[in-house]
């Protein structure tokens, strides 16, 4: 959900400042890119050198420094991010922002910005209960600054109260809440299947099929991206984890279903996974040996319950929009379209995966999109693309926030 938000993170000089690289990381894994701004104060606590390596990138210090000014001057730092986030923010750092002082790189950056502000305090108790402080935060709030925390505890100077700087993966999930809002799927929950199910014939052996997962992780990144709260439920892939999604890893179909079900209520679900239609009716508990077999194993199979069929038909806990792929060789968008009626689904993304379209494990597609109202052929574009394009749609479709 912070997929390619840039944040200018300020640290300012408190103690909980040698939580910032691990807030950098925390922020980074969500899919964010992190610039630190250190102040004289933060570098007590914190070195350049650590923020630098966690970063991966310059970390800025010295408005003085002609280096910086040449790389990247304070009015272009400031505005070359998405929001600015100030974690630790001392109650020093906030007093000069209140009052507009700008006398160093920090707050000069602070000053020229014209993104939104967010602030992580960090202070003990009583310089927290400070009518001071108080006054300044009102001022700060009244000019839209908003505030992360803090939260209540044990501090580093032996007293306890409120003062102690939010945790780094609380303060990650704030800036998550705050790109959501806003967003057109924000308020919404999604649930998307994607990958291939396995279903086990002994120990060792497995049934499974050729689905990367690319196109169905890129679904639930791209819902994400626009605000839902969404649920990967995934068959083995080697796809990477979509940030800002939570993620249910499962195997088998009868899995899958498990966790579709326990997902729900959700208003949107897209079902991208290529279910096993089968399974084998009685896994063997040990390896089928074939040493001493007396002749060549039969599987016999049975038929996997239907996962989009039982959410499209799952009475009032039916999901406000149910979006199926149809994979199909041949009579393309004939054949989805009778998928569509037979199964109860909204909408039916149909693609081509017979041979040598490269659909399976490729990175484009080509879908038509059907709806009640008829098809839409989409012209060939990367998976991300279909995703993207598909998450607009279910935006339009559900009228924007909800
Ligand atoms: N699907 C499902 N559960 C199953 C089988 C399929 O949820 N047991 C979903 C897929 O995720 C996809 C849609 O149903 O959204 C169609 O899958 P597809 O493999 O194209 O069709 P099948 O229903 O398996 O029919 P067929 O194999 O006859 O084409």
């Amino acid at each position: 959900m912070l997929a390619d938000k840039r944040i200018l993170l300020i640290i300012s000089g408190g103690i909980a400042a040698y939580k910032s690289p691990d807030l950098v990381r925390r922020l980074r894994e969500r899919g964010a890119r992190v610039r630190c701004l250190l102040t004289e104060g933060g570098s007590q606590f914190v070195t350049s050198l650590a923020l630098g390596a966690v970063s991966e990138d310059k970390v800025y210090q010295n408005i003085f420094s002609l280096t910086d000014e040449n790389e990247m001057g304070h009015i272009r730092l400031s505005r070359e991010a998405d929001v600015v986030l100030v974690a630790p923010a001392t109650a020093n750092i906030l007093a000069k922002m209140a009052q507009g002082i700008a006398d160093d790189l920090a707050t000069t950056a602070l000053l020229a910005t014209d993104k939104p502000v967010l602030v992580a305090p960090a202070m003990n108790v009583r310089m927290w209960g400070n009518p001071a402080t108080q006054d300044n935060i009102k001022t700060l709030s009244r000019r839209g600054v908003g505030f992360i925390g803090p939260d209540e505890g044990d501090m580093a100077c032996g007293e306890f109260g409120l003062g102690r700087m939010s945790d780094p993966n609380d303060i990650a999930d704030a800036l998550e809440d705050f790109f959501r809002k806003g967003q057109p799927l924000d308020g919404t929950r999604a649930l998307v299947t994607s990958g291939p199910t396995v279903e086990a014939i002994d120990p060792v052996r497995y049934l499974a099929n050729r689905s990367s997962g690319k196109q169905g992780h890129a679904i639930a990144a791209a819902l994400a991206g626009l605000g839902s709260a969404t649920t990967l439920i995934s068959g083995p892939s080697h796809q990477p984890d979509p940030p800002g999604v939570d993620i249910v890893r499962v195997e088998s179909a009868a899995q899958m279903l498990d966790a579709c079900a326990k997902a729900l209520p959700v208003d949107i679900a897209v079902c991208a996974a290529a279910v096993s239609d089968w399974r084998v009716e009685a896994q063997a508990g040990e390896k089928i040996k074939k040493t001493g077999s007396r002749k060549t194993p039969t599987l016999k199979l049975v038929e996997n319950p239907d996962i989009l069929a039982s959410l499209s038909q799952a009475g009032n806990k039916r999901p406000r929009l149910v979006v199926g792929f149809a994979a199909e060789t041949e009579n393309v968008t004939a054949n989805a379209q009778a998928k569509r009626s037979k199964k109860g689904c909204d909408w039916i993304v149909a693609n081509d995966v017979s041979a040598g379209t490269g659909t399976f494990a490729g990175d484009d597609n080509t879908v038509h999109l059907i709806t009640k109202d008829g098809v839409e052929d989409w012209p060939k574009m990367t998976k991300t693309a279909v995703a993207g394009r598909l998450a607009d749609r279910i935006a339009e479709a559900l009228g924007g926030n909800t």
